[in-house]
């Protein structure tokens, strides 16, 4: 798939100055004679959310502003990033035995150089042990370091120590090449961190506290994907409820504000945003999703749980009543919404009724999908320090009910599309049928359909001829 180069406005003087450091080691490459055909490639790994795959995209940004070409197969590279996962066990432990493998590449190629990053190795007991077990990774850098790669790169590359980086402060690092997977479809960082220590949760300990972009970087990122040809932006961030631009044009920037903004750009695109939290899902927010054309009529609005019980414990600040007032808002200002949701199940404590409770919301709520999660404990969150964990065999068999009601309202949903005709932009060719084409638009399952690949990247009207669970098939119409 196509790749693209923007580059922002440096304004943040220390960043400026990690960032000097990509030519240092584009020198160091250059006089080694690695440049052109020689030129040393680049690998990354991701795990995780959005915001892990943004940040990826900068770090690839940065490796190729280094002088490095990329490559799909770790084995052929010289410098292999992993950006890891922290928000479940699994996720750990998955990034963990990857960078195991990578051991036997480093024996084959001792020049190959390891570097770890992400939410794993921004906890210190990880960064430790990374440094204690895994002798042949160079570097881990925090989430809030990613500007440092080049620094860190450079004196790996010199045979300095090794560097285990966890930030003290958490800014915002501008300027930071990006180098976008799609053409096509772009996130754009809104705002990094989280304030809200829902209690199972590490995302506040590993992205730190809120910050916000301002209205005027994010607006000229925006322009700039849309002249290069973007079609589907989604703006990035953990709450993006509680961004706050500041002032600009003599007001306070948010979120509705965001949109408004972004929609008045010239230009034939669509515009989506996540997470939001449902404490502070505002009016404003709903009034944009409604009144603007180019927003995408998906609402995420991950729920956790049903009972008002667990939900305290949780410390999500809401009640059931209060979630399905804020979902009945959305409903009646934006009728055919998408509602979308993250549950957890076997949260401590969750009792039988609980989880009914959790079920019962599903159907009120009735969403067109739902993330589903058995809950995991993190330590150092309070959560993992409660009594009453739920053992692992009822969590799963919850969890397997409440995917076989998910599958059953998914369809429903699904079915009000079938006879539609939707604008969706073409995305890609399918993975699954390779003579067919997938896309994308207001439905939160990808749409199927028979058609060239000189259609990918454009907006093209389908009918919608059959609704499964998990994609709706379609035909092209003039
Ligand atoms: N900021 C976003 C998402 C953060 S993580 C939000 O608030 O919606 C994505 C999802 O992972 C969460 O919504 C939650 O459902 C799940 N999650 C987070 N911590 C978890 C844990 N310890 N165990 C299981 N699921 C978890
Ligand atoms: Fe985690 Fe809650 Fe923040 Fe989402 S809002 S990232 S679930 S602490
Ligand atoms: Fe995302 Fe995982 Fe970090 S979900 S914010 S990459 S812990």
């Amino acid at each position: 798939m196509a790749e693209q180069y923007i580059e922002s406005a440096v304004t943040d003087p220390e960043t400026a100055e990690h960032l000097s450091r990509i030519a240092a080691v584009r020198d160091r490459l250059k006089a080694a004679g690695r440049v052109g055909d020689a030129a040393p490639k680049y690998f990354i790994q991701t795990f995780g959310c959005q915001q892990n795959e943004a940040d990826s995209e900068r770090l690839a940004g940065l490796c190729a502003a280094m002088g490095y070409v990329k490559t799909d197969r770790p084995e052929d590279a010289e410098l292999i990033l992993v950006n890891t996962c922290a928000v479940r066990e699994h996720a750990e432990k998955k990034a963990l035995s990857i960078i195991g493998n990578y051991k036997h590449i480093k024996d084959k190629n001792p020049a190959a150089v390891i570097g770890v990053g992400g939410c794993m190795v921004t906890q210190k007991a990880r960064a430790d042990k990374l440094k204690g077990s895994y002798p042949y990774v160079s570097f881990t850098f925090d989430t809030g370091a990613v500007d440092r790669v080049p620094a860190l790169l450079d004196a790996a590359l010199a045979g300095g120590r090794r560097e285990f980086v966890l930030s003290e402060e958490w800014k915002i690092a501008e300027g930071i090449p990006i180098r976008r997977a799609s053409k096509h479809m772009a996130w754009l960082s809104i705002m990094y961190g989280c304030n809200n220590f829902c209690s199972y949760c590490i995302v506040p300990y590993v992205r730190g506290r809120e910050r916000s972009r301002s209205a005027e970087a994010i607006l000229d990122e925006a322009r700039a994907l849309i002249d290069d040809g973007a079609r589907d932006i989604t703006l990035l961030g953990q709450n993006v409820n509680s961004y706050d631009g500041g002032p600009y044009d003599g007001r306070r920037v948010d979120i509705a504000d965001l949109l408004h903004r972004i929609s008045a750009l010239e230009g034939d695109f669509r515009l989506r945003f996540m997470t939001s939290h449902p404490k502070d899902a505002s009016d404003r927010l709903i009034e944009a999703m409604a009144t603007e054309d180019k927003v995408v009529k998906h609402f995420h609005l991950p729920v956790q749980a049903g009972s008002d019980e667990i939900l305290r414990r949780m410390n999500r600040k809401y009640t059931a009543e209060k979630y399905l007032e804020t979902a009945e808002k959305i409903r009646a200002a934006v009728p055919d919404v998408s509602l979308t949701s993250d549950i957890i199940v076997g949260f401590p404590g969750e009792t039988e009724e609980d989880f009914e409770a959790t079920l019962a919301m599903m159907r009120v709520a009735r969403y067109d999908m739902v993330y589903s999660f058995i809950y995991s404990p993190r330590a150092g969150t309070p959560a993992a320090a409660m009594p009453d964990q739920v053992p692992r065999e009822v969590a799963s068999a919850r969890m397997e009910r409440l995917l076989a009601l998910g599958a059953e309202i998914a369809d429903e949903r699904n079915a009000r599309f079938l006879g539609r005709t939707l604008r969706v932009l073409v995305e890609d060719v399918s993975k699954n049928e390779p003579d067919k084409l997938t896309a994308r638009g207001d439905p939160v399952r990808p749409i199927h359909f028979a058609g060239p690949p000189s259609l990918i990247g454009q907006f093209v009207h389908v009918r919608i001829t059959e609704a499964k669970t998990y994609c709706l098939e379609g035909e092209v119409v003039e």
